[in-house]
């Protein structure tokens, strides 16, 4: 009698945390990596990145602004070896709150009127920035390190398209939200994911061209990345040309296949870019 009760009762609990692993739908970011390369094993591509400022300063990461609830973006930034094609931006108890890429003004040709913002001016660059947690909590309270051990990299894309970072929009985290949106469905690629784009049409104008493309595995979005209609230096970013595009996009807009080479860099939010499988 006795042993039939704590069947019921081990069967009644095991039942119980199943359903709320089922509840648990946010899938836990456990990584931050950039860069997609053809060769998995070599150290240029799926690079980890820092993502607690101490970490950062460990790695020859510098500090080259403060957090601040009144600046353009949010977070304390950190760049290495003036690259600063990736900053990373941390909030207040320093643990990774977001990614930004620049442009140096000195390009000229890039970012055009049309997409400022999303890119912003920050002295002599122009910025472009998506949050991992609330933009809003970045440099006030930020995150404790239980909810930086419990969430991982962050809890939800956030992608700042004014100068108000509050006022970034929230990406869908599941792929069957992007229906009812502008994002365009692309192709899926192997250790990628299966590509949104925004607003493409064949005769779109490239100047406008939101400059970053969202990654969906497993219905769930667990990357992204830039993608700037320029041919920038950096190691970080990957240079397709145009030959390539239709691995990624399900139609080309004509314009990007007399733009020359793009610069994007891939953004991964977990450690397993190999099993992106879309
Ligand atoms: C960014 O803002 C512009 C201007 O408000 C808008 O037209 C565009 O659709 C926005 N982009 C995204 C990806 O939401």
């Amino acid at each position: 009698m006795k042993l039939h009760l704590v069947i019921a009762f081990v069967t009644l609990i095991s039942n119980f945390s199943s359903a709320f692993l089922l509840f648990d739908s946010d899938p836990k970011w456990t990584g931050l990596k950039v860069t997609w390369g053809p060769n998995p094993l070599s150290s240029s591509y799926f690079v980890n990145q820092p993502r607690t400022a101490a970490d950062a300063v460990k790695q020859g990461f510098q500090k080259i602004s403060d957090c601040d609830v009144n600046a353009k973006w949010r977070g304390a930034r950190y760049v290495k070896d003036g690259d600063y094609s990736l900053t990373l931006l941390y909030d207040v108890n320093g643990y990774i709150a977001g990614i930004q890429t620049s442009v140096p003004k000195s390009y000229g040709k890039y970012p055009k009127p049309q997409i400022q913002p999303p890119f912003v001016e920050d002295g002599d660059r122009w910025v472009v920035s998506a949050y991992f947690t609330d933009p809003s909590k970045i440099c006030s309270t930020g995150r404790t390190a239980d909810e930086f051990n419990q969430q991982g990299t962050g809890t939800n894309l956030y992608v700042q398209n004014s100068t108000k970072p509050e006022d970034s929009f929230m990406v869908p985290h599941k792929e069957s939200g992007m229906t009812a949106t502008k994002w365009t469905e692309g192709k899926c690629f192997y250790t990628m994911g299966k590509h949104y784009w925004y607003d493409l049409s064949l005769d779109m104008s490239c100047d406008g061209m939101f400059p970053m493309f969202l990654l969906y595995n497993g219905g769930e979005l667990n990357a992204f990345g830039w993608a700037m209609v320029a041919n920038l230096p950096s190691k970080h970013l990957e240079h397709p040309s145009p030959s390539t595009y239709g691995l990624f996009m399900k139609e080309v807009p004509t314009c990007l296949m007399s733009s020359g080479v793009l610069s994007t860099m891939h953004i991964y939010l977990t450690d397993s870019a190999y099993k992106d499988l879309c």
